[in-house]
């Protein structure tokens, strides 16, 4: 899996549900980038996107352990090891890791690079993205410049796992914030 997200200074990701800053141009980079592709987000994050929409043309996995959440425009997992199911016939893809703050801190040890977005802004924030430059098997392997969009500043950095784990069975090994 490739994670693939916004983060700003702090790492901060959301609050209250939503994305923190609007970013035309990221947004651009984000939709070529899982274009076509397997994604796979917490329900949360499917339900911030506009009108709660899954995305379109790209195969949208929802993590949800509710068994009342039933929809027919999404494939729905119930753990990991439905996810791990699910994502069998995908192994020879990119599949991307699209959140939140759960889901990224869950699995982001199980990807094999990450794509991240780095505004240079704060702002108040209730979720997050593990801070890659303090994991010691994760590695910085590029940068951009820097660019501008919706009145920020940002570059788009590269990050590369040295020890990809395989994805959980047991949601007890995983799970906390890291
Ligand atoms: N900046 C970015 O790039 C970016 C990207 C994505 C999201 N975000 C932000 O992140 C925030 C959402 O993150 P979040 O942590 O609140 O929510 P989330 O990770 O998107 O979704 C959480 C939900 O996913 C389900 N889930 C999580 N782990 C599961 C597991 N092991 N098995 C089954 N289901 C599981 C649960 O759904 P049920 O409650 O239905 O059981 C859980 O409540 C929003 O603010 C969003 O805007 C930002």
């Amino acid at each position: 899996m490739i994670a693939i997200v916004a983060v700003d200074r702090n790492y901060a990701i959301g609050r209250r549900n939503s994305m923190l800053y609007h970013l035309p141009e990221d947004l651009k980079h984000f939709a070529r980038t899982t274009r076509d592709k397997v994604l796979v987000m917490g329900r949360a994050t499917l339900e911030s996107f506009p009108g709660g929409k899954p995305l379109p043309k790209r195969v949208n996995i929802v993590l949800s352990r509710n068994p009342d959440f039933k929809r027919d425009d999404i494939v729905i997992a119930r753990d990991f090891a439905q996810l791990k199911d699910l994502l069998m016939p995908y192994q020879d893809e990119d599949v991307m890791l699209l959140g939140g703050d759960s889901v990224y801190h869950a699995l982001i040890d199980c990807c094999k690079s990450a794509i991240v977005t780095k505004v240079d802004a704060e702002a108040p924030a209730d979720k997050y993205f593990p801070n890659l430059d303090e994991k010691p098997n994760w590695e910085l392997v590029s940068c951009t410049e820097n660019m501008e969009t919706g009145g920020y500043t940002y570059r788009i950095c590269e990050y590369r796992n040295k020890r990809i784990l395989p994805l959980p069975e047991n949601e007890s090994l995983f799970g906390g914030q890291t």
